[in-house]
């Protein structure tokens, strides 16, 4: 697979990397031994960039990814998150993040964490003091890269300042294709990456997409804005006319959706999320779906802005 640059501190992934989040949570129950295999699987194609964070599973995730990628580990890239709580809010206390990062370092059964994400700005712990800690563990090599996630410029800049920063990983898809557009030009200004989170829409653009009331309890989707009764029906004619669209060139709603990422920016990496190898080999191809300047014009007149409701919890 073709390669990207993180950042310009030397971190290199694969164009297209691997979302563990659905392997412990947020989208039901999920097979241990198939995850595994779609992990497997993954880097068989060659993905050799893993994303978890400590809140999937409060270690559950990590242990799972650490236990699929043993056998290649030097072969890969892992990264994790700190900061967020079991209670839903946010913890990123100097100590609290030694704590956790020596945490994940168990969870994955490694000795250094390849890209460390604060996974959301904490209102008390400033900016520089979350840089500052970060700076401290990777000078004692227990992590490499650090990255932000879910963060504004302030606090890219303000933490960029202390130490580098390689990633910002943030929600970015054709049904979300513009809260990110503020972070574009400090990215470029200072040299970083950007991680596409939910790629696919959360599924929405995945081709398996359905209504509401046929995900279990425990999938969290239920809440989003997309899925609503009042936004539903639109949205999934928006992913009909783009899967037809996709057809039309050979390729799946999904293949199209993460070309599309692809064809953004140079600096910019999906990392979709699947617990089926067959999945995520069909995901991996999207690599090879060049888009057009008049394909990504299509895309725009079909779905100029965003999914129906946009991207958050109603
Ligand atoms: N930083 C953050 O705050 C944040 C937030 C959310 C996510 N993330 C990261 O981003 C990753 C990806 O995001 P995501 O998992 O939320 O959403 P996503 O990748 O947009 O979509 C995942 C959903 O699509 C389904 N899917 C994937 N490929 C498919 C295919 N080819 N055909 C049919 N269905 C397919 C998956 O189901 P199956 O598993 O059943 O195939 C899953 O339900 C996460 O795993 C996580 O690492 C980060």
């Amino acid at each position: 697979m073709q390669t990207r640059k993180l950042g310009d501190q030397g971190l290199v992934v694969s164009a297209i990397g691997y979302g563990a989040m659905g392997t412990a949570t947020g989208y039901g129950p999920a097979d241990d031994d198939r995850s595994v295999a779609a992990v497997r699987r993954a880097h068989d194609l060659g993905t050799t960039h893993f994303d978890t964070a400590e809140m999937y599973g409060w270690g559950e995730g990590e242990k799972l990814l650490g236990r699929a990628l043993a056998p290649v580990r030097d072969e890969v890239t892992i990264a994790t998150k700190f900061g967020l709580t079991r209670e839903g809010g946010r913890d990123s206390r100097p100590d609290h993040v030694r704590a956790v990062v020596d945490n994940s370092l168990r969870h994955l059964g490694t000795d250094t964490i390849d890209l460390l994400y604060q996974h959301a700005p904490d209102p008390d712990v400033p900016a520089e003091d979350v840089a500052g800690v970060v700076a401290e563990l990777v000078a004692a090599g227990k992590v490499r890269y650090f990255g932000l996630s879910n963060a504004d410029e302030d606090t890219v800049r303000r933490a960029h300042a202390v130490h580098p920063v390689s990633a910002l990983q943030e929600e970015y898809s054709v049904f979300a294709p513009h809260d990110v557009a503020p972070l574009l030009p400090v990215a470029e200004e200072l040299g970083i990456g950007l991680v596409a989170y939910s790629p696919l829409a959360r599924g929405f653009l995945s081709g398996a997409v359905t209504s509401r009331e046929h995900y279990t309890a425990d999938d969290f989707r239920q809440r989003l804005a997309w899925w609503s009764p009042a936004h539903y029906d639109a949205n999934a004619a928006l992913a009909g006319e783009l899967a037809a669209f996709a057809e039309s060139k050979g390729a799946t709603l999904a293949q199209l959706a993460l070309a599309w990422l692809l064809a953004q920016k140079e600096y910019v990496v999906p990392i979709p999320g699947s617990r089926d190898p067959e999945r995520v080999a069909a995901n991996i191809a999207a690599e090879g779906l060049d888009l057009t300047a008049r394909d990504l014009v299509r895309i725009a007149e079909i779905v100029p802005a965003g999914g129906v409701g946009g991207r958050r919890r109603e």
